[in-house]
């Protein structure tokens, strides 16, 4: 009887998780559709390649390509597809990993929008961070004018990326850009702040302002190729370092240019021969609960994702909704922290002195999240929980080793934070499709909105009748659950984007990998409330 239940929970677990893939590959479609169908058609018609074709040619046969902020502004701007006009992630370009940043001319132009600016900056800090050569196709008007509030004014918009490149370039991070279509303004600016630039003859154009506004603006009449074209970089100004002849050649030239840097730095961190996980990935579609309101049960899920199925547990039986422990992932050593339920005083001391053992020992730390939060009410309270959550909130924090978060489940509150939430500036941070985040759930946002209402309504002597009570509660939930949706949080470049459970180990053994290229910085904890 009872493996029958088991059974039919898992199943119904399997049909909603494929419910949930399926609109991740509907989203995914749009966003590799750019701008649609007849932009595409013009640009191709120009005998131009693409943004994904040029991606593809760009980097090594087979190369991984793990993109940055795939869904970034889906649904924010009216008809302009998910991605926001930019393609950003990281591949192999002769053998090296490098962040490719590609403006897509099919969306608009290939203009930023506000979220375009917020993508290009996360991916140049992403490449920073793990100082990644950054290879920029650049075909782009500049800013899109209308949305300049989101654009122009406030740092981490367009001019950040001008900081960032010069800040990148100042400790010899390569920064190469291919000139491959008009590109006006900033648009211009950002190949003229790169190290060196490839223009396509006859199709790359570099102007501070176009032929149109150069005579409305002084009367001179002038077309774009003596403007701003190939020819007049290459000869004349010296704006330009290599002219090519098109798409392909440009993106060979690119590709030489990266063969020329200085060696890629070697790993810092032993990685021994991976190991497939015992239990297959795809179970993880069974074990996710589909109901909300019951709890996955994360060693499970630990079994289809770590190497061997293999976890070296750390104080196993102490503060137990919190597990830690070693374990390889593609043949790499992190140190995992993965919910098991509320956080505890124990559970949060238990992470404390976890995070200290893999600061001390240099070993990257991946926060699986699935927390509903911390315990509340008098015990929690007398137990000092406030004092254990801020020291697991100062360890994490100011921990230097690589710090990976995936939302695997409902990440809430002050546990979302305490797990890596992004405001800790994890290396990556990516939401599985059923991933949750707010500050609370749904339930607990509309009720605590609907005592205080009713608190407030009492005071002055009027009544609310359980009806009223039910009118007033339904829409938060509805907007509760709206806003914790991963789509949403993938839109908003709140996470680096979603990955199936099947992705999984093959991003977090990439992003592993470049981060063990990198030195880790000595770790210096803050004041820990004792
Ligand atoms: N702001 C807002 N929208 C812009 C834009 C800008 N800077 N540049 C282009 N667009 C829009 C166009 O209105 C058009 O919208 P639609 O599809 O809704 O009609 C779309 O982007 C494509 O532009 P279009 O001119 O049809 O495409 P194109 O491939 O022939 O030319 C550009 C693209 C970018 C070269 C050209 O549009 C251009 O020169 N734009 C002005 C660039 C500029 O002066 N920027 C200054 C920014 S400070």
């Amino acid at each position: 009887m009872e493996s029958a239940v088991e059974l039919k929970d898992s199943d119904i677990n399997e049909q909603s998780y494929q419910g949930l893939l399926q609109e991740l590959l509907i989203a995914r479609d749009a966003a590799w559709m750019g701008g649609g169908e007849l932009a595409r058609q013009k640009h191709v018609d120009r005998g131009r390649l693409l943004v994904r074709d040029r991606i593809e040619m760009l980097l090594d046969e087979g190369s991984p390509f793990l993109e940055i902020g795939e869904l970034a502004g889906e649904g924010l701007y009216e008809g302009v597809a998910p991605g926001a006009g930019i393609v950003t992630g990281v591949g192999l370009i002769q053998g090296r990993a490098c962040m490719v940043i590609a403006n897509d001319p099919t969306v608009k132009g290939g203009t930023y929008f506000g979220m375009t600016c917020k993508k290009h900056v996360r991916a140049q800090r992403f490449a920073w961070q793990h100082r990644l050569p950054c290879v920029t196709l650049v075909d782009s008007g500049g800013a899109f004018l209308p949305d300049q509030a989101n654009i122009f004014p406030d740092e981490g918009l367009f001019g950040s990326i001008f900081h960032n490149q010069v800040g990148m370039s100042a400790e010899g991070i390569a920064q190469i850009a291919v000139v491959l279509g008009a590109c006006t303004a900033g648009g211009a600016y950002i190949p003229a702040l790169c190290d060196e630039i490839v223009i396509v003859r006859g199709k790359g154009f570099m102007f501070l302002g176009g032929p149109q506004l150069v005579q409305a603006a002084t009367g001179e009449v002038v077309d774009a190729e003596s403007l701003g074209g190939a020819e007049m970089h290459g000869r004349i100004s010296g704006v330009t370092d290599h002219i090519a002849e098109d798409d392909g050649h440009a993106l060979a030239i690119a590709r030489r240019l990266v063969g020329e840097l200085p060696p890629m730095p070697a790993p810092l961190r032993e990685r021994v021969p991976t190991q497939a996980p015992l239990r297959p990935i795809s179970d993880v579609y069974q074990l996710v609960s589909a109901n909300t309101k019951k709890p996955t049960p994360t060693r499970e899920v630990l079994n289809c994702l770590l190497d061997g199925s293999a976890l070296s547990e750390f104080k196993a039986e102490y503060g137990p909704t919190l597990i830690t422990g070693f374990a390889r992932i593609g043949g790499w050593q992190v140190g995992v922290l993965a919910n098991d339920g509320v956080l505890f005083t124990e559970s949060a001391i238990k992470a404390t002195h976890f995070i200290d053992l893999c600061c001390k020992r240099d070993i990257p730390l991946l926060f699986l999240a699935d927390v509903s939060g911390f315990m509340v009410g008098m015990q929690a309270e007398q137990g000092g929980i406030a004092k254990a959550g801020a020291r697991f909130i100062t360890a994490m924090s100011a921990a230097k080793v690589p710090k990976f978060t995936v939302i695997t489940g409902g990440s809430y509150g002050a546990g979302n934070l305490a797990m890596c939430g992004r405001a800790f500036q994890p290396n990556a941070m990516f939401m599985w499709p059923n991933g949750r985040a707010a500050i609370m759930g749904p339930d607990q946002a509309a009720t605590t909105l609907a005592m205080v209402k009713r608190q407030n309504l009492s005071a002055k002597g009027l009544a609310w009748s359980q009806d009223e009570e039910e009118a007033f509660k339904a829409p938060i939930r509805q907007q509760y659950e709206a806003f914790a949706s991963a789509r949403n949080f993938a839109r908003h470049l709140w996470v680096d984007g979603i990955l199936d459970p099947a992705e999984t180990r093959d991003a977090l053994s990439l992003l592993l990998d470049l981060a063990a290229r990198v030195p880790t910085e000595m770790t210096r904890f803050g004041v820990f409330r004792m």
